[in-house]
């Protein structure tokens, strides 16, 4: 099982950026523990503060990756070029939020990538990651 984690713009100073929002944690120390935590998968990460970089990524990895959780922080919010790309790609992505975006400003409520998405999982902090990897494993088994 090979899954991709892409973190967006700004994702690179977790733990130091907004810590009342997005907790005291970097991401890095947080990423060594779900990889200790699921030995039988094959987990990558990649974060880009730029749109392009994460689009490349999503076509690289996006025809043979099992599953990749996104968390394209703003360019949730105005990227349809990205919508695109989760489109044109078979792996499925969920999208990720670390915050409950739908209780913060009214321009975070939208998403051009939710509607390509498996799924969205948002506000439950670094946990939200986790959840997505648990989905992907097939451990959570609520199918509609
Ligand atoms: C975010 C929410 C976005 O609105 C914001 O722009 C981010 C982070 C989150 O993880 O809560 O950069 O995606």
């Amino acid at each position: 099982m090979k899954l991709l984690i892409i973190n967006g713009p700004n994702l690179n100073l977790l733990g130091i950026r907004e810590p009342s929002i997005y907790g005291d944690q970097g991401f890095d120390r947080y990423f060594n523990e779900l990889v200790a935590q699921f030995p039988t998968v094959e987990l990558t990460y990649f974060q880009s503060n730029h749109e392009g970089e994460l689009i490349d990524k999503l076509h690289e990895m996006g025809f043979t990756y099992d599953g990749i959780i996104l968390n394209a922080g703003a360019y949730t919010h105005t990227s349809l070029a990205l919508a695109d790309a989760i489109a044109s790609i078979t792996t499925p992505v969920i999208e990720v939020h670390i915050s409950n975006v739908h209780a913060r400003e009214a321009f975070r409520h939208h998403s051009y990538l939710a509607k390509n998405c498996k799924g969205v999982i948002a506000g439950l902090g670094l946990d939200s990651y986790r959840l997505a990897v648990l989905h992907l494993l097939g451990v959570t088994t609520h199918s509609t």
